[in-house]
């Protein structure tokens, strides 16, 4: 029988077995033994043996005498994910895209290779999700007129795409996705805790050695489970976060982890019949359809460092059902908890009777305390059935965050949102600037003495 190549290492307490268990037999915990390959069964690294003789020390040097290589940034042709990347792609970086099913990630990572092909750079496409008729059906509706050009691989083998990727040496090079390559030294299943990481080291230490840059895509569920990408935010460079509803047409991507830039640009996609399309003017159009009914209420958020405009519904109806329903799409859970009870207890809106739900309109989410006083006035709104109304018959616009006493906080980049307001047309915006406490705030929008502070 041959020798098996892997063994199972608890992650809680290190214990190494040679089979799988439910129960990690040296700490009787659950659930923590990962399937790693043995270590004598590894190739040696391309730098040669080091691992086998006894290292030598190496002389450490000042920061000052670091000879900062000046990096040279990829443009992948499309702004908003430059953008988020902090000024494109870096040389030799590992940036893992994670997002649901049908998000959009294997569009727009082809999308990026595309203009990259069309700006004379060596790509690579690894598909291991779908054949390479599925790839080339999928490059021929996009609007990107080199997406026919780019090199592809239909393989779902780790060692395989390792050896092709050190034969073509690309510049850039899309593995789609960690969870469908595999390691025939492996005999966990693709998809796997240990699968997934050997995958995504195997490929960073080649690609790393070869001053590959790697777009990794991973699939997250719903509730950010799986054996996803979660396992290897700290192993890669950069983690972008693609988030929307499949059922909608719009998609943000942000970046929760970047080594070489800044977390707080996102950028906002709308999905179309030949691929994404960057959506520039978002205020614009989210304020043009907020309907304005009860319930409804513009919400000055920031994405990143550059404000939105985005309509907050709410509906709250009587429920027959104990505990009522809480229900919110595009807000924190909790969050949302929050300002209920601040709103029970301090707004004078008490809903324990009733069912409540909250969305933010077009799939997008926000994810910031300014979302706070949105929230509450869109409830309050619906709860009462009082429209709010802005001046000159507007939308109201609002932003702000609760505290548990019920005032109103101020929040970052008041100023920003202000002005966007104001380059929409939206003349009132209640903040807390304006009203110091939840109630006061409430009476201005729904037809207290109108005290709203000039945008
Ligand atoms: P896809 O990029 O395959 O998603 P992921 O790789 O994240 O699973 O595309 C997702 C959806 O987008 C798919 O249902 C088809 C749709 N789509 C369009 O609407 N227009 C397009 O131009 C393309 C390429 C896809
Ligand atoms: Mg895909």
């Amino acid at each position: 029988m041959p020798r098996p190549t892997s063994i199972h290492v608890c992650s809680a307490c290190g214990h190494e077995s040679a089979r799988w268990a439910g129960q990690c037999p040296g700490c009787g915990e659950w659930n923590t033994l990962v399937e790693e390959v043995r270590p004598a069964a590894r190739r040696p690294s391309s730098s040669g043996g080091a691992a086998t003789r006894r290292a030598g020390a190496v002389k450490p040097v000042a920061l000052s005498e670091v000879v900062a290589e000046e990096r040279t940034r990829l443009s992948t042709g499309i702004g908003e994910l430059d953008n988020v990347l902090g000024g494109g792609i870096v040389p030799g970086s590992l940036v893992l895209i994670g997002g649901a099913p049908g998000i959009g990630k294997s569009t727009l990572t082809t999308m990026a290779m595309a203009n990259l092909v069309a700006a004379g750079r060596r790509t690579l496409y690894v598909s291991a999700e779908e054949s390479a008729e599925q790839i080339r059906m999928r490059a021929a509706r996009l609007s990107a007129p080199a997406a026919l050009s780019i090199p592809v691989i239909a393989e779902t083998d780790l060692s395989t795409v390792l050896a092709t990727l050190e034969a073509e040496r690309p510049e850039v090079c899309v593995v789609d996705s960690v969870q469908t390559l595999s390691s025939t030294e492996l005999t966990s299943a693709p998809g796997s805790v240990g699968q997934v990481r050997e995958v995504a080291g195997e490929i960073m230490r080649v690609a790393k050695a070869l001053r590959i840059a790697v777009l990794l895509v991973g699939h997250v569920t719903k509730e950010g489970a799986l054996a996803g990408p979660r396992v290897l935010e700290h192993l890669v460079d950069c983690v972008l976060q693609f988030e929307g509803e499949r059922e909608r047409t719009y998609r943000t991507v942000r970046a929760t982890k970047n080594r070489f830039g800044s977390t707080n640009e996102a950028g906002v996609f709308e999905m179309h019949d030949h691929g994404l399309v960057e959506v520039l003017d978002a205020s614009a159009r989210f304020v043009s359809e907020a309907t304005g009914a009860p319930g409804s209420v513009v919400l000055c958020a920031m994405e990143g460092s550059r404000p939105l405009l985005v309509e907050v519904q709410a509906l709250v109806s009587s429920s027959e059902l104990v505990p009522p329903r809480r229900v919110v799409s595009g807000l924190d859970r909790n969050r949302m908890a929050l300002v209920l009870a601040v709103l029970g207890r301090h707004g004078g809106i008490g809903l324990g009777a009733a069912d409540v739900f909250v969305n933010v309109v077009g799939g997008v989410r926000v994810d910031e305390p300014g979302a706070d006083l949105a929230v509450a006035l869109a409830v309050a709104s619906a709860a009462k059935r009082i429209a709010l109304t802005g001046e000159g018959g507007r939308p109201l616009a609002c932003f702000g965050e609760l505290g548990l006493t019920g005032e109103l906080r101020t929040v970052a980049h008041a100023d920003r949102r202000l002005a966007e307001a104001t380059r929409f047309g939206l003349g009132s915006v209640l903040e807390p600037d304006g009203h110091r406490t939840l109630r006061g705030a409430i009476a201005a929008a729904l037809g207290g003495e109108p005290r709203m502070a000039a945008a």
